[in-house]
């Protein structure tokens, strides 16, 4: 069943080109234009939406944040992300002018499936996100876009995680379209974009080996920090999560212009920090800010694993660990960034003895709230 790798987990990481790909198909036509015709919620609606709200848990919750950056940036729609355990209980402000997405591999998540049951209650349209056909939150949503992930069966999510992200690209880029957008030429550049991804993450899964060699060397570590801006924060904290949940080490992701707000305090001798760069064309004042960013941990001691786009020459001298992903839009990022991170943890967990597939205290679906 595993097809020759040691873990779920390994193969799922490897079949990510694949599922991205499978996400992509059949949704976009030759002209470039997006064909989501399974959105079945009306045209009219879609533009008379005047506030989007994402509800997820845990990666699916990552995915979500990553989203926001897209559907303000294409659509110009205010987008909030909440935490689906946290959001029925502060009464959120829903109306029918609300497009609630909700994202979740599973569709069987208990605290999603109560935060759409709230949204729709309270008369906002609900979108699933989601990979598990028939499941219970597509069915009970006004309308659902599924990924194609195929089962995915290790406890840590990671192509799921990916396909969630593509899914959330293409909702952002069809509310632009429907509802028309002065970056009419950039969403085409994109659709062009996604659909080169899926040879970029392969590229990223040959060149792993080093990642693999570094994860093990750190087995020995009490903490991992991870730092990102922009979409690469969600990254960070992706990459976080995924290294409590396999290899149960105390890991962080941060904001990394949180750093001089208290977190630089916990930097020490040889604490490993992974620090996602983003791209240094298009945004480069963000990526000034991350390289001095990179030069301050350092400084104070910081072993520094960076994530940097090929020919990025600017972070090079700051990084005690170079990773490089192919460059990719400033959004799409988290499409290639996230990947080293799924490797990178799945290593140290398993160099920590402990059983990918099967974290301790964890379920795939927490059908609990
Ligand atoms: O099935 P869902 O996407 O709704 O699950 C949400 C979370 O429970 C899930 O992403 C969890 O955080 C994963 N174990 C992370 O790898």
């Amino acid at each position: 069943e595993k097809g020759g790798y040691a873990s779920f987990m390994l193969k799922e990481i490897a079949e990510q080109p694949k599922a991205v790909a499978d996400t992509l198909l059949g949704r976009i036509d030759g002209s470039g234009a997006l064909t989501l015709d399974e959105v079945r919620i009306p045209a009219n609606v879609l533009r008379e939406t005047d506030k989007v709200v994402i509800v997820a848990c845990g990666t699916a919750f990552h995915a979500g944040l990553i989203a926001k950056y897209a559907i303000e940036h294409w659509t110009r729609l205010p987008c909030e992300v909440e935490l689906a355990s946290e959001f029925r209980y502060r009464d959120p402000i829903l109306d029918q002018q609300t497009l609630v997405i909700a994202v979740s591999q599973s569709g069987e998540t208990m605290d999603t499936l109560m935060a759409l049951r709230h949204a729709r209650e309270q008369g906002a349209h609900v979108l699933a996100i989601c990979n598990t056909n028939g499941s219970t939150i597509p069915r009970e949503s006004d309308a659902v876009l599924y990924t194609h992930a195929g089962p995915e069966v290790a406890v840590a999510s990671t192509k799921a995680f990916l396909t969630q992200l593509v899914a959330c690209y293409l909702v952002a880029l069809y509310l632009g379209q429907v509802r028309g957008t002065k970056w009419a030429d950039e969403i085409r550049a994109v659709v062009r974009d996604l659909s080169s991804i899926a040879g970029a993450v392969e590229r990223v899964l040959e060149t792993m080996e080093p990642v693999r060699e570094l994860a093990r060397s750190l087995a020995g570590k009490d903490t991992v920090l991870f730092l990102g801006r922009h979409v690469g924060y969600p990254v960070a904290l992706e990459g976080a999560l995924k290294l409590k949940e396999l290899a149960y080490m105390h890991a962080e992701g941060f904001a990394a212009g949180e750093l001089k707000h208290g977190p630089i305090a916990l930097v020490e001798d040889d604490l490993p920090v992974v620090v996602v760069a983003p791209s240094p064309r298009g945004r480069s004042v963000l990526h000034d800010k991350i390289v001095s960013n990179i030069q301050e941990i350092r400084a104070r001691g910081a072993r520094t694993i960076v994530i940097a786009e090929e020919g990025d020459e600017a972070v090079a001298p700051y990084a005690d660990h170079l990773i490089r992903v192919p460059a990719t839009p400033t959004l799409l990022q988290p499409l290639v960034a996230t990947v080293p991170l799924q490797v990178f943890a799945c290593e140290l967990a398993t160099a920590r003895g402990n059983e990918v597939d099967q974290p301790r205290n964890l379920a795939k679906s927490v059908t609990v709230e």
